[in-house]
């Protein structure tokens, strides 16, 4: 990033830190590689700019954040190691990554290919979700923060989160009419973040999330305007291109889980960073004994219902035909899915879950929601699951729970079409 300050003379050491050199400036500070004497480890060490750290409140901040995200330790989390301080100036001691940013990588290489970017953003979300469990909210998620190294053994890239425990919200009180402060960018933040950084949730770093994969696959800083205040405006108004109006090849999956993670209300987004890799890829983070192995499109699924009398109702379908299902509006009113009313599970025993809570059909479940309020009318059901029954309390085949409408106007259909035979039969004996 642009960096509008340095030291002017580095120290030799700090502390029990040899400095070996400077790695490069960065908005908060310059930071360096360095050796510890101790044990001969060597790391990078982050020296804060002293204009930024000036009252003694402010280091206590920065001590104490450091030292809760020192607890963290995971392969996707650049590890926070020591803390101290240089002639007034704090220093934060840190894992050396043998790597690049992720943003030389999109200027080099983008925009990745998606199998390659979901991989590494998933890799970031798993470190994230360990720090949302230490309630640790980063704040600042972007292509600058993430480290890109190759594993020694596979020689796979492999993504780290940087900057975790930094205290940054006093930076990101962003004064939206002014540009150029230095210390952060707009870009990757979410809308509520702009105004009040101090209450930065789980949301927002879902947001930047999102906007870190769009940029991957798009090469596209989203929301590269002139000012914070322009971005904000289009943020909260979710004007941005389409990601596959920018990358063809991009799939639609993946377009409307980056659409949902940047979603300008808070609440449409995901619950967390599990929430955001099940809407990539589909399928759930959670490994359960009980589910078989996915199999892809042809994989069996099981829906269940409960009709007005409380009966319980079954069908089995394949994963592709469950979808399609839902795609064409075959599974009754939208308020059948947004209520939860159908449920469904990989396995005949359950444990059935409503089709919106599954990684595997809230794409879908989603969008024919929206779709339906958007056309300001329920469609409604026309045709059963496309699948076989295998259980129903009635023993008999039903379809799923459909309007009343439709049936009323069934119903009287056939009611009409009974008459008319028999008004005809009527005419005919009298007349023929
Ligand atoms: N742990 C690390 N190991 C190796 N290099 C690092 C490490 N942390 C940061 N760097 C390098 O130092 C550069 C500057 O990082 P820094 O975090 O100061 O700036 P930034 O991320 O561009 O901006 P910001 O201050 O907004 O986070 C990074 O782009 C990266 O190349
Ligand atoms: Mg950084």
């Amino acid at each position: 990033m642009a960096v509008n300050r340095a030291f002017f003379a580095l120290p030799d050491r700090l502390g029990h830190y040899a400095i070996l050199g400077k790695i490069a400036d960065g908005g908060m500070g310059t930071v360096v590689k360095a050796r510890n004497d101790k044990n001969g480890e060597i790391v990078a060490i982050k020296l804060m700019f002293n204009d930024l750290t000036d009252n003694p409140v402010m280091h206590k901040r920065f001590e104490q954040e450091f030292r809760a995200a020192s607890t963290i330790d995971h392969p996707n989390v650049v590890r926070a190691l020591d803390y101290g301080e240089w002639d007034g100036s704090p220093y934060l001691v840190m894992e050396y990554v043998d790597g690049e940013p992720l943003s030389s990588m999109i200027e080099r290489e983008g925009p990745l290919n998606e199998t390659e970017a979901i991989r590494l953003i998933a890799q970031v979300a798993q470190g994230l979700h360990r720090a949302h469990r230490h309630n640790l909210i980063h704040r600042d998620v972007k292509p600058d923060n993430i480290l890109i190294a190759k594993d020694k053994k596979t020689g796979e890239c492999i993504a780290k989160l940087t900057d975790l425990g930094l205290v940054k919200e006093q930076a990101a009180d962003l004064d939206l009419t002014r540009t150029g402060r230095g210390l952060g960018t707009p870009h990757f933040m979410a809308p509520e973040q702009f105004k009040n950084a101090k209450n930065a949730t789980i949301k927002c770093d879902i947001y930047s999330l999102g906007a870190t994969l769009y940029a991957m696959l798009t090469k596209v800083t989203p929301f590269k305007v002139a000012n914070p205040l322009d971005a904000w405006m289009r943020k909260i108004h979710n004007e941005f291109a389409p990601v596959r109006e920018l990358n063809p090849l991009a799939s639609e999956r993946v377009e409307w889980a980056i659409r949902r993670s940047m979603s300008a209300d808070p609440m449409l987004r995901p619950k967390g960073c599990r929430e955001f890799i099940e809407d990539l890829t589909g399928r759930s983070t959670r490994k359960s004994q009980l589910q078989p192995a996915p199999v892809g499109e042809k994989e069996t699924w099981y829906l269940s219902w409960k009709d007005e009398k409380e009966e319980v109702h079954s069908v089995m379908g394949t994963l592709g035909a469950v979808r399609r299902s839902i795609k064409e509006g075959l599974l009754g009113d939208a308020a059948n899915i947004s209520d939860r009313k159908i449920r469904a599970s990989r396995t005949k025993e359950g444990p059935f879950q409503a089709l919106r809570d599954l990684p595997e059909f809230r794409d879908i479940a989603l969008t024919w929601i929206r779709a339906t309020r958007e056309s300001g009318a329920d469609r409604e059901g026309q045709g059963a699951v496309n699948g076989t029954i295998i259980k129903s309390k009635s023993k008999k085949r039903k379809a799923p729970p459909f309007s009343s409408a439709t049936r009323i106007l069934v119903i009287g259909g056939v009611v009409l079409l009974g008459i008319l035979v028999v008004a005809g039969g009527i005419w005919w004996s009298a007349n023929g």
